[in-house]
C-alpha cells in the first residue's frame, strides 16, 4: 500500500470534491447507473464521500478501503458498514453485491494490478461494475502532488487503452464522459454482468 493515503487522510476529508461533496456529473449519473442496483461496494471508498450519497437512493452500501485513516474518516461521517481491505483481495464471496463502484480513480492507485483489481470487482459483483478513471492523451503512471513534498502515483487511462482492455478481456460495457478539469477528465466505465 501507498502509505500517503494514510498520512493525507485527515487533509483529504476537508477538501471540496476529494473528502466530501461530489461533483454535478456524480450527482446526475451516479443515480441512474445503480438504477436496478440494491446493495453496492463502494471500493476504495476514501473518506466515503458518496455513501450518504448511495443510501439516500435507498441502497445497502458497505465502504471498503485499504488505508485505515480513510476508514477512520469516513466513520465520521457515515453510520453503515466500513471495511479495511483491498481492492485486490476483497474479503466477500462470489456476487455478494448488485454492484461494485469503485470512483475518483481508485482503481488507478493500483498502477499496473489494475486488471486484477477489476477482476475482484467482477467477481464479487451480480449485475454491475462502474469504474471512474481518470483520462488522459496518454496512458502512464503519473506522480500526483498533494503538496509541495507529499506525492502519489496514480494510473490514467487514454481512451484508445481502455476501449482496447475492456474489449480484451470480453466485457460488455459502455463509457461515459464524467468531470471535466483543464488538462484532464473522468470518465465511467459501466460494465454489464447480466447475460
Ligand atoms: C483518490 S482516492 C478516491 C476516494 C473515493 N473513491 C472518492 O472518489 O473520493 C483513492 C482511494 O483508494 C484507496 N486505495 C488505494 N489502493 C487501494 C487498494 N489496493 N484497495 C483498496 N483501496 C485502495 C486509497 O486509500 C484512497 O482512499
Amino acid at each position: 500500500m501507498q502509505k500517503i493515503w494514510d498520512e493525507i487522510a485527515k487533509e483529504y476529508s476537508k477538501r471540496k470534491f476529494f473528502g466530501f461533496d461530489l461533483f454535478k456529473e456524480e450527482k446526475e449519473k451516479l443515480p441512474i447507473f445503480l438504477e436496478n442496483c440494491k446493495t453496492i461496494l463502494d471500493a476504495g471508498c476514501g473518506t466515503g464521500r458518496h455513501l450518504n450519497f448511495f443510501e439516500k437512493l435507498d441502497k445497502k452500501v458497505v465502504g471498503i478501503d485499504i488505508s485505515k485513516k480513510m476508514i477512520k474518516e469516513a466513520r465520521k461521517k457515515f453510520r453503515g458498514y466500513l471495511a479495511i481491505g483491498n481492492i485486490l483481495s476483497l474479503p466477500f464471496k462470489d456476487k455478494a453485491f448488485d454492484c461494485a463502484i469503485c470512483l475518483g480513480n481508485s482503481l488507478g492507485s493500483l498502477l499496473e494490478n489494475w486488471k486484477d483489481g477489476l477482476k475482484e470487482l467482477i467477481r464479487i459483483s451480480k449485475k454491475k461494475v462502474i469504474v471512474e478513471v481518470r483520462v488522459s492523451k496518454e496512458s502512464k503512471i503519473e506522480k500526483r502532488f498533494w503538496n509541495k513534498k507529499k506525492f502519489y502515483l496514480v494510473k490514467v487511462w487514454s481512451l484508445e487503452e481502455i476501449e482496447k482492455e475492456l474489449k480484451k478481456m470480453k466485457l460488455r460495457f459502455k463509457i461515459e464522459i464524467g468531470h471535466k478539469f483543464k488538462n484532464y477528465f473522468f470518465v465511467y466505465w459501466i460494465i454489464d454482468l447480466k447475460n
